[in-house]
């Protein structure tokens, strides 16, 4: 599906990769092998963002419209970054000043952007299941920029990553995901592709936050905040969501700090090389302390500018690519 220049094969490679698939709804339905041929992609494009001239011709010819309905700072930044990287024509859809605002339904308006010849819908919003309803009635690519509480798949696919990075594997890392996990689509894509690439992951936060259902996802749930982070490999914070909570789930923000919050006290007890990550927007004094927010600890602005190659990867293979490969500049 034309990928330009970039379809070289590297000789005597045994089992190339293969990626088969039109869209990212979700992490839930990709096999580990998928998601590993994403994250070695995104390795090869790391290495082309590297050079002196970043650009490819991968996507020359092809429309992305990004449908931010939600709002959004990396994501929706990174993507059009990766869009012009691989040489797209880009369109931003801003809901605002959209007619969106004069009851034209999702359905009508991703439809009229078709009929500009769009390419690809890359698309967040509020409501859990739009990307996937999207991809039933559109003849475009759908990417899941993030669903209400469902999943965010190309975040989980640059953690998994940036882990990978540090850690060498993700097989048998002790990964704990600390916050609200009950609103949090970043928890539940980041709990698919870790477990299915082999990791131990750990859930915490308030009871009401972390309910016991979670468990079935394969994992181990604690409400003791010192006992999930002592032995962890990894630990991965997450904001409160007051966005979708309908009700008040504790007592306040200061109790949730105090309670859970990775302060230098508690980072005291966590091993000496546990990755401190963080998806943002991160709300310095509330789960992280600020000064561990900016320590050497942190990777969260190399998750960012890993999300870069990352998105590049998935619209290179829901393009017609099928893996690392092909990509030998
Ligand atoms: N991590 C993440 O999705 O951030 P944004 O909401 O800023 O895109």
């Amino acid at each position: 599906m034309g990928n330009g220049t970039l379809r070289q094969k590297i000789p005597n490679q045994e089992t190339p990769m293969s990626w088969n698939r039109k869209h990212l709804i979700d992490i839930e339905s990709l096999t580990a092998d998928e998601i590993t041929t994403v994250l070695d992609t995104a390795r090869a494009f790391k290495a082309v963002g590297e050079r002196a001239i970043k650009k490819v011709p991968a996507l020359r010819g092809k429309t992305v419209v990004n449908l931010f309905i939600e709002p959004s700072t990396r994501t929706r930044i990174s993507f059009e970054l990766s869009e012009q990287r691989l040489s797209a024509d880009i369109i931003n859809f801003t809901a605002e000043a959209s007619s969106l605002k004069k009851g034209e339904t999702l359905k009508d308006t991703a439809r009229n952007l078709e009929a500009l010849n769009a390419d690809f819908i890359v698309i967040r919003h509020s409501a859990s299941g739009a990307p996937a309803f999207l991809s039933r009635v559109l003849n475009a690519s759908v990417i899941n920029a993030g669903d209400g509480a469902h999943e965010h798949p190309t975040q989980a696919l640059l953690d998994a990553f940036t882990i990978r990075e540090h850690k060498g594997t993700i097989a048998g890392q002790k990964v704990t995901i600390l916050g609200d996990i009950l609103y949090s689509r970043v928890a539940r894509s980041d709990i698919w592709a870790l477990t299915k690439l082999g990791a131990s992951v750990t859930l915490c936060g308030p009871t009401t936050l972390v309910p016991k259902e979670f468990e079935k996802m394969g994992c181990r749930i604690t409400h003791n905040v010192e006992e999930a982070i002592r032995d962890a490999d990894v630990i991965n914070l997450l904001r409160i969501q007051h966005e979708r909570q309908r009700k008040s789930m504790f007592p306040g923000l200061g109790e949730y700090t105090s309670l859970f919050g990775l302060n230098q006290a508690r980072l005291k007890l966590t091993k000496p090389d546990a990755m401190i990550m963080h998806p943002g927007p991160i709300n310095r004094g509330v789960e992280i302390d600020s000064e561990i927010a900016d320590s050497k600890r942190s990777v969260i602005l190399e998750q960012v500018t890993n999300g870069l190659a990352v998105r590049m990867a998935v619209l290179f293979l829901v393009n017609g690519g099928k893996g690392p490969q092909e990509i030998t500049g």
